[in-house]
């Protein structure tokens, strides 16, 4: 099983250049695009060629081993200057998910060590590589932490993409349902197609199917329905941003399934590795929250399906209270009943 559920990754480096699963194809078509210059990674992430927060993160760190690269070739001893437009196109990518900003600052800490006579392209991609690797044994970690939580049978909802596609593979959310259906505890799960960009129809839904786990879409507005049946044990979802009190921002919808979940007691886990997790933010009022553009509503496919002119609110994320969660499932720990007190028991 372990073998199978490794083999979506969409993320590579070889050959000294990064690829790309591009996830605005999937599922009908699966297309690598190649990457040599940090621009126009900043571009793939913007435009979300690649998405999920640590798959950001993974992403942006070869992104600066392209920076280095350019900056060496340009500016020689003074590369590590010369690597600041593009360190701030990356930066600008997206805004909600911390892994990004994480995995910036730690390459770039390292790269601010290293002397001129230091090979900084052979260094910097070693340590890309060695967090795209954490990333990886990170999620099978947490898998194990989170299929520990659920009972024989389970019945289970998860919202967007919290897959292989959206880490360094295994998952965050689909990694603890991977590894629960592995030990015969998943009868059933849900994914809820998420609007506007179907995260959930075309990634989720794909990627169980390889797996063979049972997979049946729902529109969101089918989720209290489905919880009122009395059939449904767990909401499983990942995070892009998690405050010091346990507040969670995740794709938009979640705070709704999190709210719909207290009222008909379903339980509701958050899957993610500690580099998700901003210590600096006390609570979730912080976190920015992307806006998108308002024809990713108004439109699908390239076709309009509302009035001309007509406009469209687009958050791409909103944020769940810790007090409607009941466990946050990190690799260095799983924290019940989330508050600051509970979360500072995982920190280092
Ligand atoms: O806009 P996206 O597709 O990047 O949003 C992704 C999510 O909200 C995921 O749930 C989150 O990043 C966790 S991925 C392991």
């Amino acid at each position: 099983m372990d073998k199978q559920t490794d083999s979506i990754q969409p993320i590579i480096w070889r050959d000294n250049k990064l690829f790309l699963l591009d996830q605005r194809q999937l599922p009908h078509q699966q297309i690598w695009l190649e990457y040599d210059h940090a621009e126009e990674v900043a571009i793939a992430i913007r435009d979300m060629v690649v998405r999920g927060a640590p798959a950001i993160g993974i992403t942006a760190a070869y992104g600066i081993v392209l920076a280095a690269r350019q900056a060496w070739l340009m500016a020689e001893s003074k590369w590590q200057q010369a690597m600041a437009a593009q360190v701030i196109k990356l930066k600008q990518s997206r805004p909600t998910a911390v892994n990004l900003f994480w995995s910036i600052q730690r390459m770039m800490a390292l790269a601010e060590t290293l002397s001129e006579d230091e090979p900084a392209e052979v260094v910097l991609l070693k340590e890309a590589k060695t967090l795209h690797a954490d990333d990886i044994a990170a999620n099978h970690i947490m898998g194990k932490l989170g299929a520990n939580l659920i009972d024989n049978a389970s019945i289970v909802l998860t919202h967007c993409n919290a897959g292989a596609l959206a880490t360094g593979g295994f998952g965050t959310a689909l990694g603890v349902i991977r590894q629960a259906y592995t030990e015969g505890k998943i009868k059933q799960v849900y994914a809820g197609e998420t609007r506007p960009w179907l995260q959930g129809a075309r990634l989720t839904a794909w990627e169980l199917q390889q797996d063979n786990i049972p997979v049946t879409l729902l529109c969101e507005g089918a989720a209290a329905a489905l919880m009122a049946t009395g059939k449904l044990d767990w909401v499983i979802v990942g995070a892009d941003r998690i405050a010091a009190n346990g507040d969670v921002a995740n794709k938009i919808g979640t705070y709704m399934l999190a709210i719909l979940a207290k009222y008909h007691q379903v339980k509701m886990m958050v899957v993610a590795p500690t580099s998700t997790i901003d210590w600096q933010l006390n609570d979730g009022s912080k976190i920015p929250i992307e806006q998108r553009s308002e024809q990713e509503v108004t439109m699908i496919n390239g076709q309009s399906i509302a009035p001309v002119g007509v406009s469209a609110l687009n958050p791409a994320f909103d944020v769940t209270p810790a007090h409607l969660i009941d466990a946050i499932v990190t690799e260095a720990g799983v924290v019940l009943s989330p508050s600051l007190e509970n979360m500072l028991k995982i920190k280092e």
